[in-house]
């Protein structure tokens, strides 16, 4: 089976071009997901008079897994789910390739790492879910909190603090381990394409459309997800 886009090797410092990968829209997406999950994380251990922060900080979160969850249908190339979304032929061909150090590089998000985004997003998505019908008991409760029967506010909130914390906290450290493991074991840095959007690639591997329509395109998207969040939660207000 002739090998797709994704897998295609690349030849560390043979005939490479610089190309690029994430456009910005999903470069954007990751830094401002990862500072707003930091920030839920410890204005939800401060508690107090933090919390109406914590709430508006969950809304961001929300805004943003929807966005990317609508670019990954119309967002560049690499972005885009079909590129690379965790099918078995593409696990296994990742997994016989992890043998071979260095003499494989992979273009966009690789098969195991892309298990993982979609882990993140999913496991994001449940504790923006249980935290809308939290309660602290003591001055601050989600704004579903009132339309849920007490059982599910009590079950959620436990949730929240205990299951999905962890999972939430275990993922993120797995992240940052695998982007270690890449650095150490194939001599490849993930985080500067992250940071400016490009690789370095083989000749004829294709780049994410970044254009200023693209921008364009994803700020609109941005901003009706960011109103359905208001307008979801406005719900319970
Ligand atoms: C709470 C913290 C973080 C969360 C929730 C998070 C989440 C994610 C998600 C969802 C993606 C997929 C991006 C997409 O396609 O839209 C991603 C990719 C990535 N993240 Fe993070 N991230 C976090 C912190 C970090 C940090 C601190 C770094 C840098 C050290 C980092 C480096 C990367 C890199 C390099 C990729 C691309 C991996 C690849 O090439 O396949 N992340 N992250
Ligand atoms: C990804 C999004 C979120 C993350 C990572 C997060 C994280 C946390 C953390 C770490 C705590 C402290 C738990 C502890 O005491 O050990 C907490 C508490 C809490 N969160 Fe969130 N949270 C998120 C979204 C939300 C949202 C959207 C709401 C509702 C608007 C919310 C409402 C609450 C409440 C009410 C508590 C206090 C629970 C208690 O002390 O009984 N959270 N959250």
């Amino acid at each position: 089976m002739p090998a797709t886009d994704a897998e295609r090797p690349t030849a560390p410092r043979v005939h490479t071009h610089s190309v690029r990968i994430w456009d910005l829209p999903t470069r954007l997406f990751h830094w401002l997901l990862a500072a707003s999950v930091v920030g839920l994380v410890v204005s939800g251990n401060i508690g107090g008079n933090v919390m109406p922060v914590h709430a508006l900080l969950g809304q961001a979160v929300l805004t943003l897994v929807l966005f990317r969850l609508v670019w990954g249908f119309v967002g560049g190339h690499w972005s885009r789910f079909t590129t690379f979304l965790p099918t078995p032929h593409r696990l296994q061909a990742y997994w016989q390739s992890l043998r071979r150090p260095a003499s494989h590089q992979h273009v966009g998000h690789n098969p195991l790492g892309a298990l993982s985004i979609v882990a993140m997003l999913l496991i994001l998505l449940m504790q923006v879910g249980s935290g809308m019908i939290s309660d602290d008991e003591i001055a601050f409760t989600g704004p579903w909190a009132v339309l849920a029967p007490s059982a599910w506010v009590s079950w959620a909130t436990s949730y929240h603090k205990t299951w999905g914390k962890t999972l939430l906290l275990g993922l993120v450290a797995l992240h940052l381990l695998a982007i270690l493991f890449h650095r150490l074991r194939h001599r490849h840095n993930l985080v500067p394409a992250m940071l400016h959007g490009n690789q370095e690639v083989m000749p004829g591997t294709p780049s994410t459309h970044d254009n200023l329509g693209q921008r364009v395109l994803a700020l609109v998207i941005l901003l009706g997800c960011g109103a359905l969040v208001r307008w979801l939660v406005a719900f319970g207000n």
